[in-house]
């Protein structure tokens, strides 16, 4: 049987609408839509929430009209509609999750709300065939979490960063190092320039128990080393900083996800295979050092592709068919989540709506 669902996702700075739709359990994408809001926010150096919820708004419905139509649907093929309810910016999430709601109330379809961070975590099963369980390296601007994935809503979170998430340290160092916005590919670009050994950058929690991540110390220490050159480093000197910092990077992901391996190794007897997702595995010096580290201790490793990495609705319409497939639809009266961790996902979502806000990349 044939399952086509259209995923809407508003939770940061992309507006995105996706169908997907999978016939025997495999995937297809039939269309996947991203308006990215970059222009709008690039004069704040970083995503402003008001800006940001008023530009979903305005482009919304065109966007999933594109979607639609690129797919060659109507809404009267779909068998469901996925929307992004949380974790994220209110203002945003609210403006997909209330868009999604009124097309499945319309259309008198199953409504799915799905968590933005399961929609990373299932991306890599859009476009390969990797098998529950898996481990999950996912990060990205808002998150830096290691996780073992059972399957839809199942997963046990090994590790998590206790201050900032690795796509935040590349978006703050970039904007040290005059790099400009959106950090991450910039400082990729730098660092292609660079000496990775020019610096002796901190490893935070290297080596310790657990599969905890730091960047703060790692920050600090860039953000000193700027200052010392008198607050405006050369492009050689940005770039062998954008190198090492990149380097110092790598060393912390390859040294918590080696400690999850063992862990996972130890819980189900099995090697499985290592799967990198969310933003930041768009880097291409990360994906390879952290493939040759799954290599080393015998995991397969996978990674989407690097459209399917940052934000898009593919991801949130395929998480959506796994759920709708095992039964997890929701609610109409689900609220968005500003704050929701993955570890706390239940047999379809809860209805409460926990305080607390949320800062503006997840
Ligand atoms: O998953 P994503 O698109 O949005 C969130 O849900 O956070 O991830 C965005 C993050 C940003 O911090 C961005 O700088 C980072 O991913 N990123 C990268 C690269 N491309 C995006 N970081 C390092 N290298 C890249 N090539
Ligand atoms: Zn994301």
């Amino acid at each position: 049987m044939a399952l086509t669902v259209l995923g809407i996702e508003t939770s940061c700075d992309e507006t995105a609408a996706a169908v997907v739709r999978a016939s025997g359990g495999v995937p297809e994408i039939l269309s996947n839509i991203v308006l990215s809001q970059i222009e709008d926010h690039r004069a704040y150096g970083g995503v402003v929430p008001e800006i940001a919820a008023r530009a979903h708004v305005t482009a919304i419905d065109a966007i999933i009209a594109q979607a639609l139509g690129a797919a060659g649907i109507g809404f009267e093929e779909l068998d469901a509609v996925a929307a992004t309810a949380g974790p994220g910016l209110i203002g945003g999430l609210i403006v997909g999750l209330m868009t999604g709601k009124a097309i499945a109330a319309v259309h008198q379809l199953p409504f799915l709300a799905i968590n933005h961070l399961e929609g990373h975590a299932l991306s890599v099963r859009l476009t390969e065939r990797v098998e529950y369980p898996y481990l999950l390296l996912l990060v990205s601007g808002g998150h830096c979490q290691l996780l073992r994935v059972d399957g839809p809503g199942a997963y046990r979170r090994y590790g998590t960063t206790i201050d900032d998430a690795a796509g935040e340290a590349f978006d703050k160092t970039a904007k040290l190092l005059g790099l400009g916005y959106p950090g991450g590919p910039a400082l990729e670009r730098a660092a292609e320039r660079g000496q990775p050994a020019a610096y002796r950058f901190p490893r935070p929690l290297l080596g310790r128990p657990g599969a905890d991540f730091s960047f703060a110390g790692l920050k600090t220490a860039v953000a000193q080393t700027v200052r010392g050159l008198g607050g405006s480093p050369s492009e050689r000197q940005a770039a062998d900083i954008a190198a090492s910092f990149q380097a110092a990077i790598a060393d912390c992901l390859i040294d918590r996800s080696r400690a999850a391996m063992h862990r996972f190794r130890a819980e189900t007897g099995t090697l499985a295979t290592f799967v990198v997702a969310g933003g930041v595995a768009a880097n291409k010096v990360l994906r390879a050092q952290l493939a040759a580290c799954a290599r080393d201790e015998g995991f397969a490793f996978a990674v989407p592709p690097l459209h399917l990495c940052t934000d898009n609705a593919a991801m949130i319409a395929g998480a959506g068919i796994e759920r709708l497939a095992a039964g997890l639809v929701d609610s109409l009266e689900v609220a968005a989540r500003p704050r929701w961790p993955l570890d706390e996902l239940r047999a379809g979502t809860g209805l409460r709506h926990p305080p607390g806000a949320k800062g503006p990349k997840a």
